[in-house]
């Protein structure tokens, strides 16, 4: 689909503005939100580039950096910190051989750290795409890295 065929099949209302954006991102081979379909998405609610541009930017779950495939989303939020998420972080990044914002040169991972994911009870967590997973160890994360190669 193209950006075009995209935005135009939401209601041309305001409220739609993180779908739209959402959906773009979603259908983008590399994860991520062009200037130039912001700039259309601008057009098509009728609102100023710059207050799209501040949504995006506000947004964690939105990004303007081309990303790789599967986006590991690391919780360093205070329960998953206590609970060793840090260590988690460097395993990944070691596992991986990018640091925390980068991709992978195969374009397959980019690792980013988030805020609580809601699954404090089962810290650490991470998500994976739309996938979460708890409870991580570094044997965890190795046997759920495998999945995805
Ligand atoms: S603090 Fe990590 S999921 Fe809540």
């Amino acid at each position: 689909m193209t950006p075009e065929e995209i935005i135009s099949k939401h209601p041309r209302t305001n409220d739609n503005l993180l779908n739209i954006l959402h959906d773009l991102q979603n259908n983008h081979p590399e994860q991520y939100l062009t200037h130039e379909a912001m700039d259309k998405v601008a057009q098509y609610l009728n609102m100023t580039k710059s207050s799209v541009y501040g949504v995006v930017d506000y947004y964690s779950m939105l990004s303007t950096q081309p990303r790789g495939k599967y986006i590991i989303r690391l919780c360093i939020s205070p329960v998953c910190h206590i609970k060793k998420a840090s260590g988690m972080l460097a395993h990944l990044e070691q596992t991986l051989g990018i640091r925390a914002g980068e991709t992978t040169s195969d374009k397959l991972f980019t690792i980013e750290v988030a805020e609580c994911l809601g699954q404090c009870q089962e810290a650490p967590s991470m998500m994976i795409n739309e996938k979460v997973y708890n409870n991580l160890t570094e044997e965890r994360i190795k046997e759920i890295l495998a999945q995805y190669k």
